[in-house]
């Protein structure tokens, strides 16, 4: 087989063979087959798309590029959560010892930010000391004796998806349903759970920003979760705004952990409950919604939840002194409001450009190797449908650089739109999907 004549079968919108997909992968992971020529088949494979089979055999054979988790004789369910990706998404942190608390062991690998969007790993570094690195082994061991533990994908794990990954958020190859079904399931079949619900985003702050485009990507994970044994359904839920009020690590960290004091924003709550019902029906088919959601709200009220989180952190080396007392993190030096330039009704938020001038205040990375700045951010007054007055504050800005501050600043119009009719707020939880 030659590269050469396998980029070419795909470029003509011919359909690959799981020897040919798998020759392609190996050969790159094993550094036989160079960059640029993975680059081409990557971009035939956006532009032709691939069969569900081909999609498959992507799947398996980055799954088995690695070392796969095995819980098979642990006492309990074992689930995971996993999101496409949005702004001011930080359910993972609320969810994760939520479900921990109720006996649901989780082990999450999870992501860094990736082009306008938040990442799980960047928002628990801004936890001091907080190790996302840590071995295979070490991470099975946290999840069997704490219930939980949160990791980046690690050399062992899908290493093909790894190398692959890097390759496609430089070469706009990010946004392709069969590409990113089989690089979320991979890793997430290689976790050795037996649920997994996913939220996939909709909306001007999703990478799938059509419900047609989301539908088919919910339903494309869902088949290829089921088809590997695993219990999986997908939510479709709204990205047209933030969600939650803060955006940025820090900040996400500091409302994650309101949340788990039960004083958290009802839209960010609502769909951490939800999601969490799905596990907790998966693990025990005969509760109702109405039950799970009681059952999550008891840990959170007690205080369990919060405190599993607590302790979780310090397992991962953390300093909890600033989960203990948030106001003790460190801040931002400029924090400053941006107001409305009219009156009138939030009609729209660029939730995308919101998150790219995030990047700008460093929250996130314009390449691989810039380090975040955990402090800057915003915190979002006003939600789509609500009415604003002149001069009241859209946003405040969270910045530690002013050049960045001025520039934000300077873009921060185009991202709110003010109109002057009546718009209902989006319904946040659109479908259930499998
Ligand atoms: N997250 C992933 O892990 N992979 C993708 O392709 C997109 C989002």
């Amino acid at each position: 087989m030659l590269p050469y004549q396998i980029i070419e079968k795909k470029s003509t919108g011919l359909e690959l063979t799981p020897g040919e997909i798998a020759f392609f992968v190996n050969g790159y992971t094993k550094n036989d087959i160079p960059d640029y020529q993975m680059s081409a088949l990557l971009m035939a494979i956006f532009i032709k798309g691939m069969t569900n089979e081909e999609m498959l055999a992507l799947t398996k054979v980055m799954l088995e590029s690695g070392d796969r988790l095995d819980f098979s004789k642990t006492d309990g369910f074992v689930a995971d959560k996993h999101s496409t990706g949005g702004v001011g998404d930080k359910v993972s942190l609320i969810l994760a010892p939520v479900l921990a608390a109720l006996d649901i062991k989780i082990p999450m690998i999870s992501g860094r930010g990736l082009g306008h969007t938040g990442g799980t790993l960047d928002k628990l570094e801004s936890i001091p000391g907080f190790n996302v690195n840590l071995s295979v082994n070490e991470f099975q061991q946290m999840v069997l004796s704490n219930g939980v533990s949160l990791i980046g994908q690690t050399r062992n794990i899908c290493p093909a998806d790894k190398k692959l990954y890097a390759l496609r958020d430089v070469t706009a190859t990010v946004r392709s349903i069969p590409l990113i079904s089989a690089s979320i399931m991979s890793k997430k079949i290689a976790e050795g759970i037996q649920g997994l619900v996913l939220d996939v985003k909709t909306g001007s702050g999703a990478f799938m920003q059509t419900y047609d485009d989301s539908k088919a990507l919910a339903e494309s994970l869902v088949a290829i979760g089921n088809l590997y044994g695993i219990q999986t359904s997908a939510l479709i839920t709204d990205m047209n705004q933030p969600l939650g009020r803060k955006i940025g690590n820090w900040l996400e960290v500091e409302e994650s952990l309101a949340c788990l004091g039960g004083e958290g924003p009802a839209d960010l709550m609502d769909v951490t409950l939800v999601l969490g019902n799905e596990i907790l029906r998966m693990a025990d088919p005969g509760l109702s919604s109405e039950a799970a959601q009681q059952k999550q709200q008891a840990v959170i009220d007690s205080g369990v939840a919060l405190e599993k989180f607590i302790t979780t952190a310090r397992l991962h080396g953390g300093d909890t002194r600033v989960l203990e007392k948030p106001e003790s993190h460190s801040r931002a030096t400029h924090v400053v409001d941006f107001p409305a330039s009219r009156s009138g009704v939030l009609q729209a938020v660029d939730t995308m450009q919101l998150g790219f001038l995030g990047i700008e205040l460093d929250a996130g990375r314009r390449k691989t190797t810039d380090v975040i700045d955990p402090d800057t951010g915003f915190m979002i007054h006003k939600r789509l449908g609500d009415p604003v007055q002149t001069g009241e504050p859209l946003l405040t800005i969270h910045a530690n650089k002013k050049p960045a501050l001025d520039s934000v600043l300077s873009q921060m119009e185009q991202v709110f739109e003010i109109g002057d009719e009546p718009v209902d707020a989006p319904k946040l939880i659109y479908e259930k999907i499998g």
